[in-house]
């Protein structure tokens, strides 16, 4: 889907670097004239990025930002924000680690507000939900309260699910702002004040 949206030259943010497997894909894409912007709160999922990306000599298109994924906006300069072409959020916990450190509801909504907010209209923001694990239900319900909460003529909301599936298979929500004048998206943020403008 996000291989759909970008190409080389491009900038784009991995929200949730993990393991690097998504900024390595994406580094891959956008090389050589792009750029990836990905971040992580742990250190062992940069340091495990970082690595990922030297193996394949990928590592100068990436700037990796050890810290939460909301703080992207006031991170990156304003030719960056209006360069970003699409931004993506892998939800959960890093694989083969500690499962207690997960995304949060409060974080992951209050990002995917911002960056709708901040970014060009038509970026697409797709968010990979996993709901399976503990907490998981929970932030699947915050980021489809505010899907539901966002105005139908600002942000368009597409659900792709692998369906008739045993366990809980994770689906995506792609969020894409229509067009540039959106004062219900700017009242939104206002009222999600745990958004925080500092870097
Ligand atoms: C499912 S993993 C990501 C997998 C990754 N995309 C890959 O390809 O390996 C989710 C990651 O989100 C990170 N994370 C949790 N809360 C975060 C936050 N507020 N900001 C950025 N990353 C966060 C976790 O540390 C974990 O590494």
């Amino acid at each position: 889907m996000i291989a759909q949206n970008i190409r080389p030259g491009d900038t784009v943010i991995d929200a949730t670097c993990g393991n690097g497997g998504d900024t390595a894909f994406l580094a891959e894409a956008v090389s050589p004239s792009g750029h990836v912007h990905a971040f992580d709160i742990q250190s062992e999922a940069i340091q495990a990025t970082y690595a990922r990306l030297q193996k394949r000599s990928l590592e100068s298109y990436v700037t990796l930002h050890h810290c939460s994924h909301e703080y992207a906006a006031s991170l990156l300069t304003d030719k960056e924000k209006t360069g970003i072409r699409a931004a993506i959020f892998n939800l959960g916990y890093l694989p083969g680690s500690d499962k207690q450190i997960v995304t949060s509801a409060s974080s992951t909504t209050a990002a995917v507000l911002s960056y709708l907010h901040t970014f060009p209209s038509g970026v697409p923001v797709i968010v990979v939900i996993y709901h399976g694990h503990p907490g998981g239900n929970a932030e699947r319900t915050a980021v489809e309260s505010l899907a539901a909460e966002l105005s139908e003529q600002e942000v368009r909301v597409l659900r792709y699910s692998l369906e008739f599936q045993e366990k809980a298979p994770p689906y995506v929500l792609t969020f894409e702002k229509t067009g540039e004048d959106t004062p219900g998206l700017s009242k939104l943020v206002q009222a999600y004040s745990h958004i925080s403008t500092k870097g």
